[in-house]
C-alpha cells in the first residue's frame, strides 16, 4: 500500500510551488548568477501567462538517439524500468523523475547493469510530477526533447478506495507535468493510457476506434480523462506531438532476470499472483469466474510481453520524429497534424499495445506451470465484479504506422517472469547487491 503523504510532502509542496510567482524564482535564479537559467524561466514565464506559449516552437524530434533526451517519468517503475533500457539500448539520453512511491531506486541500478551504461546517459531525480520547483529543475539542467509519461498509481480497487489520491496523482500530477513541460518548451509526450477506455468492448478484436465507455473505477477514469487532455492540449496549441498507447495486459520480466514487476503487498493482477504461488508465497491461484462465454468459461485477455511494450515506445518516438510511418493509418482515433518542416509530426497518435491474441485464465495458469516446471493449485471462485469476459488488441494500426509488432509469446513472458520471480522472490526489497 501506498502512503499518499510522501516522505516529501508532494501536495503540500505542489500547493505552495504552483503559487510561488515567476518573478520569485527568477529572481532566486539570477542571485545565483545564473543567467542562461534566468532566460529559460522568463520564457516558460512568459509562456505561462500569454499567447506567445502558442508561437513558441516545440522541441525537434528530427535527430538521431544520442542528440536526444528523453525524460521519462516513473522510469523505475514495472514498466517504465524496462523502457529505460530500450532507450538506452537504442543510444538515447534518459532522465528518470520518479518519487519512488511504488519502485525501487535498485531498479535503475539494475537498467544499469543491463545496459553496461554507468554514467550521465541516465540520471535520476527521486521527486513527483506533483512538484513543480522539482520538475523545473530536471527542465533546467537537462535539455528535455520528449516526455514519456508512466508516473501515476495504477491500482483499480484501491483507485475506488482513494478517489481523491488517484484524481490528484495521476490527473493533477499530468498537468503539473504537462504545463512544466510546455512552460520548456517541450511539447512531445507519450502517454500510458490502458485498453481500460474501451469499457465492455463494442467489439473485438479492439481497433482504436472503438468507442470509448464510462470507465468503471476512478483509475479508469484517470485515463480518460487524461486522453481528453491531451488532445486538447493539441487542439489549443497545435505544436504538441502526443502519442496516446493503449495497453493490454504488460506482463513477463528482462530476459536477464533482473528487472521485473514487484507489486507492493498481495497482487491484483493475475500474472503476479500466479507467480507469487509458484514461488510459494500464496497457496493457491483464484480463478475468477468459469462461467464466461469463453473457450474454457475463463477470462480471456490480450497479455503483452514488458519488453515488446517497451519498444512500443521507441517506435512512437520514431513516429513522431517523422522517422516511420506513412500516415495511411491515421484515422483511427488519431488527429494528424500538419507536419513540422523538420518532418516532426503534430497531433494526437492513438495505439493499442497488444498482441492481437486472447488468453484464458487457465492458458496463463497452464504456461506457467510449463515455464517453473511444476504444477500450480487453483481454485473456481466467484466473478470479479467488474471484469469483462474477452478482451483483445487489434494490432494492425502500430504494425502500420509505427512498424511495431510484438515479438513474444505467452510462454516466453511465463518464463521471463518466472526467471525473474524466483530470482528475486521478495522483489527489490531483498535484493542482493549485483556481482
Ligand atoms: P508502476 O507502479 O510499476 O510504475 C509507476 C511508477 O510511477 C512507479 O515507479 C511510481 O513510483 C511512480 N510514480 C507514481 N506516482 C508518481 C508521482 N506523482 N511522481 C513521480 N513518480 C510517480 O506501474 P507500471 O505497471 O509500470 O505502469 C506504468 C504506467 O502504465 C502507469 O501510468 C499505469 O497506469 C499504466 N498502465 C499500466 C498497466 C499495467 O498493467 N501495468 C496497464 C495499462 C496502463
Ligand atoms: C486489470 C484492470 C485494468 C488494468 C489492468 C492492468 C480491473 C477490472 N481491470 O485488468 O483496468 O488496466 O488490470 O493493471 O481490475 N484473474 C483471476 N484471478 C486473479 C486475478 C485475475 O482469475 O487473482 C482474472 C481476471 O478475472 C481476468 C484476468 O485474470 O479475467 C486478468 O486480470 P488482471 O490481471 O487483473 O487484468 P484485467 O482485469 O484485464
Amino acid at each position: 500500500m501506498y502512503k499518499f503523504t510522501d516522505r516529501r510532502g508532494a501536495i503540500p509542496r505542489l500547493l505552495f510551488a504552483t503559487r510561488v510567482a515567476f518573478d520569485e524564482i527568477i529572481q532566486r535564479y539570477a542571485i545565483a548568477g545564473t543567467i542562461a537559467v534566468r532566460e529559460k524561466f522568463v520564457r516558460g514565464a512568459a509562456a505561462a501567462g500569454n499567447e506567445s506559449e502558442k508561437t513558441m516552437a516545440n522541441k525537434s524530434l528530427a535527430k538521431g538517439p544520442s542528440d536526444t533526451c528523453v525524460l521519462v517519468t516513473g522510469g523505475a517503475g514495472f514498466i517504465g524500468s524496462h523502457t529505460c533500457v530500450e532507450l538506452l539500448n537504442r543510444g538515447y539520453r534518459v532522465v528518470v523523475l520518479d518519487d519512488l512511491s511504488n519502485s525501487s531506486e535498485v531498479a535503475l541500478d539494475r537498467v544499469r547493469t543491463i545496459t553496461g551504461i554507468d554514467d550521465d546517459r541516465l540520471a535520476f531525480y527521486e521527486a513527483s510530477i506533483l512538484d513543480r520547483e522539482a520538475l523545473d529543475r530536471v527542465f533546467t539542467e537537462n535539455d528535455i526533447d520528449a516526455i514519456i509519461h508512466f508516473a501515476g498509481f495504477k491500482a483499480v480497487g484501491e483507485s475506488v478506495q482513494k478517489p481523491l489520491e488517484y484524481y490528484w496523482n495521476n490527473v493533477a500530477g499530468t498537468l503539473v507535468l504537462c504545463e512544466a513541460a510546455r512552460d520548456h518548451g517541450c511539447k512531445n509526450l507519450v502517454f500510458s493510457s490502458s485498453a481500460t477506455v474501451y469499457g465492455e468492448p463494442e467489439f473485438i478484436p479492439i481497433t482504436e476506434d472503438c468507442p470509448k465507455h464510462d470507465a468503471t473505477n476512478p483509475y479508469g477514469q484517470t485515463k480518460s480523462m487524461l486522453e481528453q487532455v491531451l488532445t486538447d492540449l493539441y487542439v489549443g496549441d497545435n505544436e504538441w506531438n502526443v502519442v496516446l498507447l493503449r495497453y493490454f495486459n504488460p506482463i513477463g520480466a528482462h530476459e536477464s532476470g533482473l528487472i521485473g514487476e514487484d507489486p507492493k503487498g498481495i497482487p491484483n493482477n493475475l500474472l503476479p499472483y500466479v507467480a507469487q504461488v509458484a514461488v510459494g508465497k500464496l497457496a493457491c491461484v483464484g480463478v475468477f469466474g468459469d462461467d464466461y462465454p469463453t473457450s474454457d468459461g475463463t477470462g480471456v485477455r490480450d497479455y503483452i510481453h514488458v519488453v515488446d511494450l517497451a519498444r512500443g515506445h521507441v517506435a512512437a518516438l520514431d513516429w513522431m520524429g517523422g522517422k516511420v510511418g506513412t500516415g495511411a493509418a491515421n484515422t483511427l482515433g488519431t488527429i494528424a497534424g500538419e507536419p513540422a518542416d523538420d518532418g516532426t509530426r503534430r497531433g494526437v497518435g492513438i495505439f493499442n499495445l497488444g498482441t492481437g491474441t486472447g488468453s484464458s485464465v487457465l492458458d496463463v495458469v497452464h504456461a506457467f506451470e510449463r515455464a517453473c516446471g511444476k504444477e500450480l493449485p487453483y481454485e473456481v471462485k466467484p466473478r470479479r465484479a467488474g471484469d469483462i469476459a474477452e478482451n483483445y488488441a487489434a494490432c494492425d494500426k502500430a504494425r502500420d504506422e509505427l512498424g511495431w509488432i510484438a515479438e513474444y509469446d505467452l510462454d516466453r513472458m511465463c518464463a521471463d517472469s518466472w526467471r525473474w520471480q524466483s530470482q528475486n522472490p521478495n522483489g527489490y526489497s531483498t535484493a542482493a547487491p549485483i556481482a
